[in-house]
């Protein structure tokens, strides 16, 4: 099949990829004590880039170390001390060996965290951030972001997606009655301010990439931006910041977004209109080769079915985004690129819940 999708690309300052496709953070949860991404997980990122993805995005990867309202499961990498460095650094040497490229997820889980720590407090379990709650977590993210950069990765991703930490200061719940939150303003301060903090520990050249999202973990349905105008602001907001490229991500990356509000007279998909609004590269992702979405997956033990990737594919022609991530297919299918590149999109194998249990 021939598409832009297998193409090479030069993207922001620093980042040239032998392809657009990208496999997005997934967590494997296969890590020990020690938070290392051992040799099992060398040789799985290693698997792809051989088989052509062109940028590996690691597992989401946490950024702390001093406290415990990061962790997700305790069985994720982490980014935090010498020995975890090294493991990336070797990461990333097998990945260059076939022309990949390899960025750490840097991932903070806040009220997802197993010792949660939330944005605005439901509950007296939980306890609301102050200031110097706020001071740790964005040195957290500057300190494994200066590591990954040690370790010769080939930039950072900041997780601001999906309803973790700095997703949920985005999120409408977000009614902090001081300046970080309420107004669309005021909710992406603190997310904002961790990105510049990160820009300026790694320098203009480090390619920054962002994750965003309507939806959370917790709310598949969750709006944050209502329409056009909100999202321009954040959209403004991250470019000023120092973001290089912008992740987007949905269930179904052709879904078009903000539709039927009467005043926009061109339809696109939410990585769409993010490329436009800020004028940044973007990736976008969702349901790329199978007809059930990822959450489907989280609620069912059942198998996706395949479907031919090509109206995916074809929105780098459309002008709709630059990257396109293939999450579930890629653990599935290590040889997703090869197998698509060829025709052989039929040949892909499904993916479950089981698929998780080996990491292959
Ligand atoms: C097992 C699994 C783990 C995931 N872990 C992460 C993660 O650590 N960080 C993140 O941003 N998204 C995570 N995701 C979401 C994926 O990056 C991707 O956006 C989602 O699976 C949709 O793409 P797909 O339909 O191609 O699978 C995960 C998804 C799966 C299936």
């Amino acid at each position: 099949m021939t598409f832009q999708a297998f193409e090479p690309i030069q993207l922001g300052k620093n980042l040239k990829l032998k392809n657009r496709i990208v496999m997005p953070a997934m967590a494997r949860w296969k890590c020990k004590s020690d938070c290392v991404p051992h040799e099992g997980y060398l040789k799985y990122y290693k698997r792809r880039a051989k088989h052509n993805v062109g940028l590996i995005i690691s597992e989401g990867t946490h950024v702390d170390n001093t406290h415990s309202y990061a962790i997700h499961t305790g069985y994720e990498g982490r980014l935090t001390n010498e020995k975890q460095k090294k493991a990336f650094e070797g990461i990333v040497k097998a990945v260059h060996k076939y022309g990949g490229k390899f960025i750490p997820q840097l991932w903070h889980c806040g009220e997802n965290a197993t010792n949660p720590i939330s944005v605005v407090s439901s509950s007296q379990r939980i306890k609301q951030m102050d200031r110097n709650d706020m001071d740790q977590v964005r040195d957290a993210f500057v300190n494994s972001a200066v590591l990954a950069k040690e370790a010769g990765c080939d930039g950072v991703e900041i997780h601001g997606a999906n309803g973790y930490l700095l997703s949920n200061f985005m999120s409408k719940r977000n009614v902090r009655n001081d300046e970080y939150g309420g107004t669309i303003v005021n909710r992406m301060r603190f997310p904002l301010e961790v990105v510049r903090a990160v820009r300026q520990a790694v320098g203009e050249q480090f390619p920054i990439l962002y994750r965003t999202s309507q939806w959370s973990v917790s709310n598949y349905n969750e709006i944050k931006w209502d329409n056009v105008e909100e999202l321009k602001i954040w959209c403004d907001g991250l470019k000023e910041a120092g973001v290089d490229i912008i992740d987007v991500s949905t269930h179904k990356c052709y879904k078009l977004e903000f539709v039927g509000q009467g005043k926009q007279e061109e339809s696109h998909t939410l990585a769409g209109w993010i490329k436009k609004l800020s004028g940044l590269p973007v990736i976008a992702v969702g349901g790329v080769s199978y007809t059930q979405t990822v959450a489907y997956n989280w609620g069912s033990s059942g198998k996706t079915s395949i479907e031919n990737p090509e109206r995916c594919l074809k929105l780098i022609e459309k002008g709709e985004c630059d990257l396109l991530a293939v999450g579930r297919a890629l653990i599935a299918n290590y040889d997703w690129v090869d197998k698509v590149q060829r025709g052989d999109w039929e040949k892909l194998k499904p993916y479950s819940r089981k698929t998780l249990d080996e990491l292959f």
